[in-house]
């Protein structure tokens, strides 16, 4: 088979490793791709928002699978235009994406269908806004409803912290001319539960967990993730029957009640308060950087269960019971500003899987070339084997302007 990955970042090396395992694929495309995924992948410089001439790639090289990473991607609405033209795509359409790119009709869905999620209202109107703000408690949420690269929310501590927030969003239009849904404050640990879905049909995958913030001990600034892990020992098999039905099977078969079937990955965003498992937001496709530690425990061909659950079919999906722990190492400065063109040493000497996020291949080398640059992800029977074993890892790679989490995965042990 001949198979297209759209997208650029870990997420799609690990997507196309996984592939690449795969004993049908004869040949793998990645548009953009990176410097990383040229090892396993033809890379074609069709940027992920391109969907006609994606679409035309696809026919004109027989493609017969395409898997969409980004979310702009499907917002621009690559499925809807692959489907009409008969092509095999696993990614949900622009309408059914909504459950990501709006949050408004993600929470008016959940409140609809009766899934566990924060109160909240939404708002156009600045002075309505921040009338509802001074009416309730602190600390209060603030999300901008529309794609902001995972920037458009704010957990606002005080009065001026909210004011600001709900100027940049409904006064500067700072991130575009949109609404903000205005949300309760929820407490517990986040995890990630990520699905593969067709219409009522869902399928788990391990649960995992994020680190957004940049810094150790969850501080500075929301990050696109800082590393992540699997096998969560404060998620019970309770926890997850829990989510499983009250979250993400009836989230699934709301949308095919609303008329908009979601196919492809659907992400839950989960957080497991006193009161419960709640929803803090879905996403319309895999995780940046849960995929990197999920995908590697994959047994099953995964190109066959791209095929199965496009199709319609039922799916084989079994998993390696091993622990797995990535650390993200970054450009300094990122999520801020922060320079480029830095070589990267010492890849070839890590006992571990490296995904490229952001590198370019220089005089044969590897230099940074973004925020996020690459993450090393190590596999080990326990979670604390990982840990160490991944932070060991880590270690060897020389490079003047990254740098990284030293705590990812200690939280697993706090709860
Ligand atoms: P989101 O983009 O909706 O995932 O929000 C980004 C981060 O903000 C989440 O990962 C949470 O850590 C935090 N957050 C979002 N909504 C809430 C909420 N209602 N209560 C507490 N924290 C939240
Ligand atoms: N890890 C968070 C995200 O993919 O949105």
């Amino acid at each position: 088979m001949r198979v297209l990955v759209v997208g650029s970042g870990g997420r799609c090396h690990a997507i196309v490793e996984a592939l690449s395992k795969s004993p049908q694929v004869d040949k793998i495309f990645c548009a953009p791709g990176n410097a990383g995924i040229a090892a396993l992948a033809e890379c074609v410089a069709i940027k992920e928002t391109q969907v006609d001439a994606l679409c035309d790639f696809a026919k004109e090289n027989n493609i017969e699978l395409t898997v969409v990473g980004p979310e702009v991607a499907l917002e621009a609405g690559i499925a809807d235009t692959f489907k009409q033209n008969g092509l095999r795509i696993f990614g949900p359409t622009k309408a059914a994406a909504q459950i990501e790119t709006s949050k408004q009709f993600a929470k008016d869905l959940m409140k609809k269908y009766d899934v566990p999620t924060a109160a909240y209202e939404t708002f156009e109107d600045f002075d309505a806004a921040l009338a509802y703000v001074k009416s309730g408690s602190l600390p209060t949420v603030l999300k901008y409803d529309g794609l902001a690269a995972g920037k458009g929310v704010v957990i606002a501590e005080t009065m001026e912290q909210a004011e600001e927030a709900l100027r940049d969003m409904l006064l500067d239009s700072k991130f575009g001319k949109g609404k903000v849904v205005i949300e309760e404050y929820l407490e517990g640990p986040e995890f990630s539960l990520l699905c593969f879905v067709n219409g009522h049909d869902v399928y788990p995958m391990p649960v995992s967990q994020d680190h957004k913030r940049a810094y150790d001990g969850d501080k500075g600034p929301n990050t696109g993730g800082m590393g992540a892990y699997t096998e969560l020992p404060f998620i019970t098999d309770e926890d997850l029957d829990y989510a499983m039905q009250n979250i993400m099977r009836r989230t699934a078969s709301a949308m095919v009640e609303e008329g908009c079937a979601f196919c492809g990955v659907l992400y839950g965003g989960l957080m497991k308060t006193k009161q419960g498992i709640k929803v803090i937001e879905f996403n319309a496709r895999f995780g940046d950087p849960e995929t990197e530690v999920i995908l590697p425990r994959i047994k099953s061909d995964i190109c066959q269960v791209f095929c199965d659950v496009a199709d319609g079919k039922q799916p084989t999906i079994e998993w390696h019971d091993f622990a797995t722990l990535g650390i993200v190492l970054a450009s300094k400065g990122y999520p801020g500003p922060y320079e480029k063109g830095f070589v990267i040493e010492g890849t070839e000497d890590v006992d571990g899987s490296i995904y490229h996020m952001g590198t370019a291949l220089k005089d044969g080398k590897y230099v940074t070339s973004g925020g996020r640059v690459m993450i090393v992800v190590c596999q080990a029977p326990t979670l604390r084997e990982a840990q160490q074993k991944a932070v060991a890892e880590v270690a060897k790679i020389k490079c003047d302007n990254l740098f990284h989490r030293t705590d990812i995965g200690d939280k697993a042990f706090k709860y």
